[in-house]
């Protein structure tokens, strides 16, 4: 069959070796793409990935059997819908229950109706009220603007004065845009993060192996954040006591609201999870697969990733095999110096194909091919994931494949998948 995948990010390029892989795939095609998914699929320039009738027109142009939408942006803007009042099948949640990402507002109130775990939070939509709010309550807050602010969109404050400060930032100063026009100020949650992505067709429930990202730039998780300088899975602070205990809270009580709210949901949902002295509780939720997350979790995939996308957007997951590797995968984000701040572009990359050699997996994120060469074109350049036996060695095999690849200015963190190794240790 044709399938469409839509985006063009290192998430992008690890859906398509998986999609890639399956028997069930015929022409691969990828809007935007990017050089390393040209090398197993046709990519597709110039589409607007905001407009849905254009994506459409492509889908039917290409006989395209199975859309698999990466991004945030088309699922919260509907894409989903789109095709299926066109009679073509896809892998995400339609609008209503993308809105899970597309507000906080939304996604809180959900939580709050249904007795989902989360920080304890209030909404405002006026500037005054909640500055008032933060004088009088209790320290510290993360203050949030309520829209999609491309991951950005989050400050935490340990002070009055820095929580005025992020409200005047978010809802005054509009620094992302409409999406701060209003705001949830939560109670600031202590513990360890965990991503938990899990496939379901609005019924069943598949989790995948638990993942931990690393927001921020420096090591030590120092510096500022950035969309995600590494990754490993699975997190070893995941057991299989506090797996169940996410079921049994957490993805069952919220998969079964969405039922019960007209908005079933189906694709892939991420559950940020702070594992809390009282448990876990539910950071966010995002409507797609995790960037970086799903370079490390779709190689540990044994089943065949086609199935499973069909069975979710049919509604036979139960059916379905789902079958993880035994191993380990850590991800070594290659970036820009400078990155998350200003740098330079258009660097030439060489070793990729040494450090494929090494055993290696590459994923394209910001790269871009001219006549001869391949040069960077982006803030985060690419993923290096190593697999092995266990972290620590799957840790050693990344840095020997990130110390192959080289462009002027290259930096990426020297502590990917430092929690496990204590953990471990
Ligand atoms: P979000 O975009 O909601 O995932 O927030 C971005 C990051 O801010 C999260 O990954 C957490 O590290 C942090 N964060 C968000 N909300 C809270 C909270 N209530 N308590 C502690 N940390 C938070
Ligand atoms: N890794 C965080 C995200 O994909 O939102």
């Amino acid at each position: 069959m044709n399938i469409l995948l839509i985006g063009g990010g290192g998430r992008e390029h690890a859906l398509a070796v998986k999609l890639s892989q399956s028997p069930h795939t015929g022409k691969l095609y990828a809007v935007p793409g990017n050089p390393g998914i040209a090398e197993i699929a046709e990519c597709i320039a110039g589409v607007d990935l905001e407009d849905n009738a254009a994506l459409v027109k492509l889908a039917q142009e290409k006989e395209i059997d199975l859309a698999v939408v990466g991004p945030e942006m088309p699922l919260t803007n509907g894409v989903v819908d789109a095709f299926a009042a066109a009679g073509i099948r896809a892998f995400g949640p339609t609008k209503g229950a993308a809105e899970l990402e597309g507000s906080k507002v939304y996604a809180k109130m959900i939580m709050k109706r249904y007795g989902i775990p989360t920080a304890r939070y209030e909404v405002f939509n006026d500037i005054g009220r909640a500055r008032v709010y933060v004088r009088q309550m209790r320290q510290p807050f993360a203050i949030k603007a309520d829209g999609l602010a491309a991951g950005k969109g989050v400050i935490l404050t340990q002070t009055a004065d820095e929580a005025v400060a992020a409200l005047d930032t978010i809802m005054q100063d509009k620094a992302f845009g409409e999406a701060g026009s209003r705001v949830v100020i939560e109670e600031l949650m202590t513990g360890e993060e965990v991503s938990l992505l899990a496939f379901t067709d609005g019924e069943t429930i598949v989790p995948m192996a638990a993942a931990q990202d690393h927001k921020r730039a420096q090591d030590g998780d120092e510096g500022p954040n950035t969309g995600g300088m590494g990754a490993y899975a699975p997190a070893p602070v995941m057991t299989p006591e506090l797996l169940e205990e996410v079921r049994a809270k957490i993805l069952r009580p919220l998969i079964d609201a969405m039922q019960k709210e007209g908005r079933p949901y189906k694709g892939c949902l991420y559950t940020g999870l702070m594992i809390t002295k009282q448990g876990p509780k539910v950071v966010e939720f995002n409507a797609r697969f995790g960037d970086p997350e799903t370079q490390v979790i779709l190689p540990l995939l044994e089943s065949d990733l086609v199935e499973i996308m069909l069975a979710c957007a049919e509604g036979n997951l139960a059916e379905t095999p789902v079958h993880w590797s035994k191993e380990a995968a850590v991800c070594v984000v290659m970036a820009s110096g400078g990155y998350p701040g200003p740098y330079a572009k258009g660097k030439e990359i060489t070793g990729i194909d040494a450090a494929k050699a090494a055993g290696c997996l590459v994923f394209h994120a910001g790269t871009k091919k001219t006549a001869d060469k391949l040069v960077t074109d982006g803030g985060r350049v690419l993923g290096v994931v190593g697999r092995a036996a266990d972290i620590k060695r799957a840790v050693a095999k990344a840095y020997e494949g990130v110390e192959k690849i080289h462009f002027d200015g290259e930096y990426y963190r020297r502590d990917i998948a430092h929690r496990a190794l204590a953990r471990q240790a």
